[in-house]
């Protein structure tokens, strides 16, 4: 078995530094290519036209000088993308976390304060909530008609059926623009329980990760919701409006040292044999159950190269039961399933292609010079 292997931390350290080099040279090529080089400056081309209609959209897409990695910029998969445009102005609004929309919060215009007092005023409901859904409206409509331009037209076009704007790049990328509000400083009242009793992360970590805070993004959530019985019409009208919360930069902060390590493996492990077109197995589902495993494995020494065998296979192990049981809970929002909505055929499909990739990880010590 690999984690018994006695040249396990030999075989980690080759792993990283040639397929899991490879894979972040890769991505990071292909980050610079979206970006900012001619003719794939397309990100940044399509968010300056639209912000010359609407002012209020301002790009915010920046590579950091000392790390020169890109804020706000989110990875799925070597051809998915994300970037998230931070909006300004929330401070007319309240936040409510009542955990009706799985993973949802709405923001309420304040008691007091006048709808004029919003530089979103339009996109404010009869009922006093920002609605994700009219901002997000308003910005898909300036990004198709910024698309229909010929500098765009032959090799950018929006994806269908959904209100997301994600857009498909020469048949290469994808890149979704998320609009979103940083809520610093905050935490939500669905994460109210982390980091309960765990060893793992310590205390001063987890306040510094509370302290962060997250983000309220509009996406297409619809798969999210949960209607109590007599309340259907009522939810889907909310859900519509209410923002998601994400918590890229939280998650970020815990999973630093060896466990990135362990997570950068995993992700070029699943990138390389376990990303089909719409599997459930996606990078953020991987890193969400490494974050459990690190709760299971709180020590320093279990992280260190010579065991990192054995937190993969942890992970796989819990995805495969996550995968069979049709439920994978988010780590900071357990309430929220990161599977609701898949077909079960896609889901055994999955299961039975993870598992595949466990046995050889099991049974050969020396999966890893292979896989
Ligand atoms: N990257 C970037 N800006 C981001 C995310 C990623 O420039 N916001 C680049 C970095 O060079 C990173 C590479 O893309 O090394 C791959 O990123 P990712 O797919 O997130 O893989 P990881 O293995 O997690 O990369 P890292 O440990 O460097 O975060």
């Amino acid at each position: 078995m690999l984690g018994h292997n006695p040249n396990i931390g030999y075989q980690v350290k080759q792993y990283c530094s040639e397929k899991v080099h490879m894979r972040k040279a890769h991505v990071q090529d292909r980050i610079n290519r979206l970006v900012k080089f001619s003719p794939f400056q397309v990100v940044m081309d399509i968010m300056k036209q639209v912000e010359q209609h609407e002012p209020r959209f301002i790009p915010t897409l920046v590579q950091s000088e000392t790390t020169g990695r890109y804020e706000g910029l989110i990875v799925h998969s070597p051809s998915e993308y994300e970037v998230i445009l931070y909006l300004n102005q929330m401070g007319v609004f309240n936040f409510v976390d009542d955990g009706s929309i799985q993973g949802c919060a709405v923001l309420k215009l304040s008691d007091g304060r006048k709808r004029s007092m919003s530089l979103w005023v339009e996109f404010i409901t009869a009922s006093g909530y920002l609605s994700a859904r009219k901002i997000r409206g308003r910005f898909h409509t300036l990004v198709a008609q910024t698309l229909e331009k010929p500098t765009f037209r032959s090799y950018c076009r929006l994806q269908p059926d959904t209100s997301d704007v994600r857009i498909r790049i020469d048949d290469q990328f994808t890149v979704q623009i998320t609009c979103a509000f940083r809520c610093h400083g905050i935490w939500p009242r669905s994460a109210a329980h982390w980091p309960g009793g765990a060893p793992w992360p310590m205390q001063q970590a987890a306040l510094q990760v509370k302290q962060e805070g997250f983000d309220l993004c509009s996406r297409d959530t619809s798969l999210q919701i949960v209607v109590p019985k007599g309340q259907q019409q009522n939810a889907s009208s909310m859900e519509g409006d209410a923002f998601a919360m994400c918590m890229f930069t939280s998650e970020s902060l815990l999973l630093i040292g060896q466990r990135r390590r362990c997570l950068s493996m995993l992700k070029c492990l699943r990138d390389s044999h376990l990303d089909v077109p719409g599997t459930p197995v996606t990078n953020y589902i991987v890193k969400t159950l490494l974050l459990g495993e690190c709760e299971k494995h709180p020590h320093e020494y279990e992280w260190e190269d010579e065991a990192l065998g054995d937190r993969i296979i942890g992970v796989f192990l819990q995805m495969v039961s996550c995968l069979q049981c049709r439920r994978c809970p988010h780590y900071f929002l357990p309430q929220m399933d990161l599977l609701r909505g898949r077909p079960p055929q896609q889901l055994d499909q999955a299961a039975r292609q993870v598992w595949a990739l466990l046995r050889r990880l099991m049974l050969n010590a020396h999966a890893l010079e292979t896989l």
